[in-house]
This record gives structure tokens, sequence and C-alpha cells, in this order.
């Protein structure tokens, strides 16, 4: 009788603590608290799978690179992908099976080695210059990606797609998203998805995000890359920035406050939303003096972590890199600034 008595405490005990727990994790989520993902410090593997095809930039993953990083400090892999070029163009728009494979592949090179990894679609430029035309494609795609990997652990991340701009606008945007995320949640009804904000997942727009009123597992993403003319000095594919060669960035009050002012301002707008935030890609260019990039990097990094922002650095071993692919070691300057 004694053990029964004390089985039906425990049990509700249990239940109570289940039910304790439970209830407060929902009231962090309506009391303006902002709820916690596992991600934290990330880095982007950038101009591998988002290339027409991969190798094409210069960049064909190993599985050594999980290990690197995850070695490193990072908790994350933000991986761009171009699936565009790997589908059919014509219903049904079958993903190549191949091409999946090889995506699982980074799914479980980042499960062995503990990092969480966001998938997205990346340069999908149909979507950015006839949204509604590509719209179909671009569900279909998503359908394919969410039911493959619906039995997947939740530290993969969904993003729905990267930087929209040109004719896919704010209203376009807040218009279109919302039905692909109903496609993925028809297969994933609670993984975290991730969704930039519109022009270029810039800062100052990420306001004009229209939040879906009833999904707890969303993430709003913006990008940093200010001041462009420091951040892409000499890059290839825009000559505007050729000018800026040799632009240095010491951290000025001024400099700092541009910073801490575009922060502020998505801090403030994620608290009024209850929504946690990543900073999805800062870096600057290679050409950029070392020791600035160093100190831009720290910078952004430790206001980012301030403002309980996760962030991932773009990137691990292309233009703006963190890797040094020579030397086959990290930029330990460019490490520190990031992980120390
Ligand atoms: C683009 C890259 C580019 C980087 C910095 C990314 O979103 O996909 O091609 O190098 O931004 O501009």
């Amino acid at each position: 009788m004694k053990t029964i008595k004390t089985i039906l405490n425990l049990s509700f005990f249990l239940f109570t603590l289940a039910l304790f727990t439970s209830c407060d994790s929902d009231s962090s989520s309506s009391s303006g608290e902002v709820p916690e993902t596992s991600l934290k410090r990330g880095i982007n593997i950038g101009n591998a799978l988002e290339a027409p095809k991969e190798g094409d930039w210069g960049v064909v993953i190993q599985e050594s690179y999980f290990s690197t990083i995850k070695a490193g400090g990072f908790d994350f892999v933000r991986l761009p992908i171009n699936w565009h070029s790997h589908s059919l163009e014509s219903s049904p728009y079958t993903i190549d099976e191949s091409y999946f494979r090889r995506i699982d592949q980074m799914l479980s090179w980042a499960n062995k080695y503990g990092l969480s990894i966001i998938i997205d679609v990346h340069h999908f430029d149909d979507m950015i210059y006839y949204p509604y035309e590509t719209l179909p494609r671009f569900q279909a795609i998503w359908r394919q990606i969410a039911q493959r990997y619906a039995g997947q652990p939740y530290s993969v991340y969904f993003e729905i797609l990267n930087e929209p701009n040109a004719n896919l606008t704010s209203d376009v945007w807040n218009d279109i998203y919302p039905q692909v995320l109903s496609t993925i949640r028809e297969s994933n009804p609670d993984r975290w998805v991730i969704i930039d904000g519109p022009f270029w997942s810039n800062w100052q727009t990420l306001n004009e995000l229209r939040l879906p009123a009833n999904d707890p597992r969303i993430i709003a993403s913006f990008h940093y890359y200010n001041p462009m003319e420091f951040t892409h000095q000499g890059v290839e594919w825009d000559n505007q920035y050729n000018q800026y060669i040799g632009m240095t960035w010491t951290g000025t009050e001024a400099q700092k406050k541009d910073v801490e002012n575009s922060f502020n301002h998505v801090a403030n707008w994620a608290k009024e939303n209850n929504i946690p935030i990543l900073l999805g890609e800062f870096g600057t260019y290679y050409k950029a003096p070392m020791s600035s990039r160093v100190k831009w990097t720290q910078f952004v990094r430790q206001k980012a972590e301030e403002n309980n922002f996760s962030w991932a650095v773009w990137d691990f071993n292309a233009g703006f890199p963190i890797y040094n692919n020579s030397a086959q070691q990290w930029y330990p300057e460019l490490l520190d600034a990031l992980i120390k």
C-alpha cells in the first residue's frame, strides 16, 4: 500500500513538475522574453553548394571542414544551397536524387561532429525577379526538402530564402513566405524556420517583415556588412568597390555607434515581437587590411552577442575567409575575434 502511495505521490510530483516546466517555457514566449534556439556561433560554408555546380567557385566541401569548424569553437554551420540548378524547371520540379544525397551527407557530417546546420535556398534569381511565376516551383522545391528532412533532429534548421530583393519586395515577400511556411509545416510542424528580412536582409528593413501570428518556431534573420565600402573593398563582382581598397576600420566612436545603433534597432523590434534573431551573414573581403578585418569582426560579433543574436560569419574559406586554405589553418586573429 505504502509503495502504491509512494508511486502515486511520485507520479503526482512528476506531473506537477512537467506542468510547471511546460508552463514556464510557455510563459517565456508570451511575456516578451525572446525564446532560445540552439544556434549561437556559426560559420557560413560559402561558395560551395550555392554555386551552379559545387566546385565552380573554388570550394568542394570535405568532411574535415566540419571537424575543423567544431574544434574552432563554433556550434553551427549555415549552408547556402543552390537547388534550382539541380531540379527540373517544369512540374513536378523534381530535385536530382544525387544532389539530395550530397546534401544528406552534409547533414550527417554536421550531426557526427555535433553541429547544428541551417539549409537555405540561395541565389534563386527567378524567385527574386519573377516571384509569382516562380512560386509553384519554389513551393515544390520546399515540399521535397521538407518531406525528405522531416525526420531530422531539431538541430537542422530551414531558411526559406536568402536575401529577398528586387521584385520580391516587402509586400510580395510578406505575401509569399507564409505560403511556403505552410508547405513546410505540413511535414515539419515544430522545426525552427528562419525568415530573412526584405531588401537583402538589411537591418533597416527587418521591421517590414510581417510575422505569422501563431508560429512560435520562427527566427528572423538579417545580414550586416556596413560599411559596404570597407567590407566589400575590391570585390571582383562589383566595380564600385574597387576604389576603396586599403580602407581601414579602426573602431572610432562614430564607427562603433553605427554598429550599435543598427543592432539596437533590430533588438528593439525583436523584443516587441518576441522573436529570436539570427545575424545570418557578416564578414570582410580578404583584400581588406587584416588588422581592420579583425577589429570589425570582433566588434560586430561582440555587439551581436550583447543583443542575444545568434550569428554566422561569412565565410569559412572563400572570399571573406576566416580559415586560410593555403596554410591549412585558421587565421588566428580572426578566429580569436570570433570565439575568444
Ligand atoms: C552572397 C555571396 C557574397 C556575400 C557577401 C552572400 O549572401 O551569397 O555571394 O559573397 O553575400 O556579399
